[in-house]
């Protein structure tokens, strides 16, 4: 069943005055279409498609104007309006009726003050966009609402992702909202089961495949040209134009000036991409007066993005054999290398990685803040700290680390990690490792139940 960009039928209920018109635009030979078939690949030359609209363009939307009408919309009780994701709707492929909008009322997530990591990194203007603050945990919500609604306006009856935890949770979520029914394959024994549990709770049909994420991917390709399920993965290009909107948010959050840099993890590198089509389609119609610069930052067991720009020059994308404890970038074969690519290069960022002591280190520091978040958002404050070490983040500079996954999505990391079990288990637990990291560490422990047990750990915590 291909997937068509018809726009408004007169019959139905409009969305909004001159729905957005979009088409379908091939990132490697440009070639346009007005539909994509199931497996969102380009039917000249296979590669990735990307969404692409004359409305978006400089004189097709007026930046003025756009600034004060989604302000406004702040104030309505409008179900669309709410959605932190179709608030921003002159820049998204909007479908034919509100019958086909899949909400759970996504984005709005907040801008938090790092203030302690700041003065750590030595950067005081450090911020955190919190993705992990969407309705599953994750900012996978924000471009699920879109998909899912042009699976659900499309008609499909499955919808299917191979994924790390994030995505099928999320895809689980909006399909059940939709009375659609849901796949997932995901790697066995390497996702983490609050994940999992999600999926299970919303209904999905949950295969654990004995293979890792990239053999799920494939997989899934392979399964949606022969069978009728919708591909939810971010290879599906309206999952992007809804991640568009953290960016769109997070300019609005800063008054329409960008900050210098957005630092954000890199798996299967969808979100980079996104963040990236934002940016620049903001700046091309005037929403912001120049870049902030994307860096993407990468497990160093997870690191095809980086060894793709200093081996191959980004030319030819460097597979590897992923392995990490930050288990949602556990990707070693990612879908949208050239998509990712071209938005560090076309907003001047970088591309860099961090061990697995580096993120479990900053994953604890931006605890020790009381916001939290999952291992792989982590990488991007482990990251901060090296770009500032090489001088690419000057300290006068104004940062954004995108916070992706929520600090409950992954309890047996932070467990293990105050614990004092995780390295053991990974890479050889010496002694200098354990002793910088042991001030983070803060283990739960037993006592007896008495005022005398109690009072004497109180002041035992006041010593140390
Ligand atoms: N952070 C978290 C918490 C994630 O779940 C993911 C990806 C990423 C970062 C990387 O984003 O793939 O767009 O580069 N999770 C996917 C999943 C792959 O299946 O949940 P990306």
């Amino acid at each position: 069943m291909p997937i068509s960009t018809t726009s408004d039928r007169a019959s139905e209920k409009h969305l909004t005055p001159g729905s957005v018109e979009f088409a379908f635009r091939c990132i490697g030979c440009g070639a346009l279409a007005s539909a994509a078939s199931e497996d969102f690949r380009c039917l000249q030359c296979g590669n990735l498609l990307e969404i692409t609209s004359a409305a978006w363009a400089p004189s097709g939307t007026n930046a003025d104007v756009l600034k004060k009408l989604w302000r406004d919309r702040r104030m309505s009780n409008d179900t669309l309006d709410l959605s932190g994701v179709w608030k921003y709707r002159e820049l998204l492929p909007l479908p034919r009726t509100h019958e086909h909008i899949v909400t759970l009322r996504e984005g709005n997530t907040p801008v938090y003050e790092l203030l302690r990591c700041a003065r750590a990194t030595g950067v005081p203007r450090l911020y955190a966009k919190h993705q992990g603050m969407n309705p599953t945990g994750s900012f996978k919500d924000c471009g699920m609402t879109v998909a899912a609604s042009f699976a659900r306006q499309a008609g499909y009856r499955w919808v299917a992702c191979a994924s790390t935890g994030n995505t099928s949770a999320s895809m689980a979520a909006y399909s059940a909202r939709a009375g659609m029914r849901s796949l997932v394959l995901v790697p066995e024994g390497k996702i983490s089961w609050s994940k999992l549990s999600q999926a299970l709770d919303y209904g999905a049909l949950t295969c654990q495949l004995r293979t890792d994420f990239d053999g799920c991917l494939r997989l899934l390709q392979q399964l949606v040209k022969s069978a009728p399920v919708y591909q939810l993965n971010s290879i599906n290009p309206f999952r992007l134009e809804g991640q568009k909107t953290l960016a769109i948010e997070l300019m609005e959050q800063f008054d329409w000036q960008p900050p210098d840099h957005i630092i954000v993890p890199g798996g299967n590198l969808g979100n980079s991409s996104a963040i990236g089509k934002a940016l620049l389609e903001m700046r091309a119609i005037g929403l912001i007066p120049r870049l902030p610069k994307l860096s993407v930052i990468q497990a160093e067991g997870a690191n095809a993005l980086v060894r793709t720009l200093r081996e191959a020059d980004g030319k030819h994308l460097i597979t590897v054999q992923a392995e990490t404890r930050a288990t949602a970038i556990r990707i070693g074969n990612p879908a949208s290398w050239e998509k990712a690519v071209k938005a560090i290069r076309a907003t001047g960022g970088t591309c860099d990685q961090v061990s697995e002591i580096e993120l479990a280190q900053a994953k604890a520091e931006i605890g020790a803040e009381g916001i939290g978040c999952e291992p792989a958002s982590a990488v991007t404050l482990a990251g901060l700290k090296k770009l500032v070490t090489q001088g690419f983040v000057q300290p006068q500079e104004t940062v954004v680390l995108v916070l992706t996954g929520n600090l409950l999505k992954d309890p047996d990391f932070t467990m293990e990690f105050h614990k004092g079990e995780l390295f053991p288990a990974t890479v050889p637990a010496t002694a200098p490792v354990q002793d910088s990291l042991a001030p983070l560490r803060h283990p739960p422990i037993v006592l007896d139940a008495t005022l005398d047990a109690v009072t004497r750990a109180l002041e035992q915590a006041e010593k140390n």
